[in-house]
């Protein structure tokens, strides 16, 4: 389902490959099996057969359950607790779902940062609306999602009064631990369980990304058989010439060649969320030790305009990724809606040499011409090319960066799995708040602060 044209990719780096393949296959196996770095949260490896599809069904009966009374989805949840779904809803629907007719809901978030203004302005828009709200968190403590919902479960009492908030609310966190799990519990709050072998990044696939999906009208059963299809294929021929190791292995080459950065080029901007997700999945499951290639994006033909002569011709630090989907639009009525380049008999722009061409066709033709130029520039280019962007080929994306970055981590030799790097801020932020248990920890801090 992914071709990788890596004709741009320079001959010296690409000859290392061959160096790396035998590890990514042990690797591969290794994932498969549960063995070794995998042993404990590969659960997210072929999760559509052994729980995915199961989930799905229980899925289907509760949305149809919960009546039709709301008119948007809230997910209160950050990092791999939000990122994943968003990633796949702006992929998937409108780009205006909140003011056009569409078959999904809208879907918001709150508690993916502490910004005051963005959780008064998302009040602000709710005074509108009929929304039910998801509470994502595997903890269960983490800050940012753990004030959401308090300022949720607040507004949700003063705007309906009469109901009990468990009306509007579901709660996704582990089946046993932490605060969430006790608060579903106490208050007899709806909720699904998010696996203890799969970590937040990698959970997209599970109840954390498939519950407000389904919730917004997402078909998530073709998501399930796209990831689904990858591992059928890895499952039959776990072969080095397979499409997710062979990019594995190109970017940790570009990697030992002294390409420390991945950018990942996209030119249909609703994939903005979906490259955040992506940049969370290998920025968090690699950058540790003092390792890994830094991941970043460039909206085409949008940032060609801001960072496109830094990439063509400032330091050269980074290997590029091209995401392209051959059809990017999904044709959801049915009717197939072509924009052309309109015609303009006289008109004084340059533009009669493109009159009547699609405009696809053109935004595709900006991505050749920019990858052969970034190549020119000293970049490594590759392109990773999909057929329509639509719930399979979406699913079987995820599934083949999944698979990609724990056989990366592997080729890399850090774990995959941890984020010891992300507690830094979190002690700083207790302390400095006051948190019991963290007050010397706190002063020490103050002092560094403010002297
Ligand atoms: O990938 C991860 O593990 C993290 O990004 C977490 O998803 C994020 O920190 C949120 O954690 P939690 O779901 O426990 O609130």
């Amino acid at each position: 389902m992914i071709k990788i044209d890596d004709r741009f990719f320079p001959s010296a780096v690409k000859e290392k490959v061959a160096a790396y393949a035998s590890l990514a296959v042990e690797s591969l196996k290794h994932l498969q099996k549960g063995a070794g770095v995998h042993s404990t949260m590969a659960g997210w490896y072929n999760f559509p057969q052994h729980t995915g599809f199961t989930l799905e069904a229980d899925l289907k009966g509760f949305v149809d359950n919960i009546d039709q009374f709301y008119d948007c989805v809230v997910v209160i949840g950050i990092g791999g607790s939000s990122l994943g779904a968003k990633a796949v809803f702006d992929a998937l629907t409108h780009k205006y779902v909140s003011s056009v007719k569409t078959i999904h809901k809208p879907l918001l978030f709150l508690g993916d940062n502490i910004s005051e203004r963005a959780f008064i302005e998302t009040m602000d828009l709710l005074s509108h609306k009929s929304p039910f709200v998801v509470a994502i968190s595997k903890s269960g403590t983490t800050t940012e999602p753990a004030i959401g919902l308090r300022v949720m479960r607040d507004w949700l009492k003063q705007k309906y009064p009469g109901s009990p908030v468990s009306e509007r609310l579901a709660v996704i966190t582990d089946k046993t631990s932490g605060a969430l799990r006790k608060y579903a519990e106490a208050k007899q709050i709806p909720s699904f369980v998010i696996p203890g072998n799969v970590g937040g990044r990698f959970s997209v696939l599970t109840a954390v990304g498939l519950v407000p999906l389904a919730l917004c009208g997402i078909d998530v059963h073709n998501l399930l058989k796209g990831a689904d299809q990858l591992f059928k294929e890895l499952g039959k021929d776990g072969s080095s010439e397979h499409p997710v190791l062979k990019y594995a292995c190109l970017r940790h080459a570009a990697y030992e060649a002294g390409y420390p950065l991945e950018i990942m080029a996209y030119n249909e901007p609703q994939l903005k969320a979906f490259c955040d997700w992506y940049k969370q999945l290998f920025g968090e499951s690699h950058g540790k030790s003092g390792k890994g290639v830094f991941p970043s994006e460039l909206m085409m033909t949008t940032d060609l305009h801001s960072l496109g002569q830094f990439i063509q011709e400032g330091k050269r630090l980074f290997f590029e990724t091209f995401l392209s989907f051959k059809d990017p639009f999904p044709r959801r009525s049915g009717v197939e809606r072509n924009l052309r380049v309109p015609k303009a008999p006289g008109e004084s722009d340059d533009l009669a040499y493109l009159e009547s061409r699609l405009i696809r066709e053109v935004n595709d033709t900006a991505m050749d011409g920019t990858m052969v130029a970034h190549a020119d520039g000293g970049v490594p280019c590759m392109k990773l090319a999909l057929e329509e962007l639509n719930e399979k080929n979406l699913g079987y994306l995820i599934a083949f960066f999944e698979v990609a970055c724990a056989v990366g981590g592997d080729l890399l030799n850090v774990n995959p799995y941890d984020q010891p790097g992300v507690e830094s801020y979190k002690q700083n932020l207790y302390g400095l708040l006051g948190k019991p248990g963290f007050e010397k920890y706190g002063e020490q801090i103050k002092k560094r602060l403010h002297g």
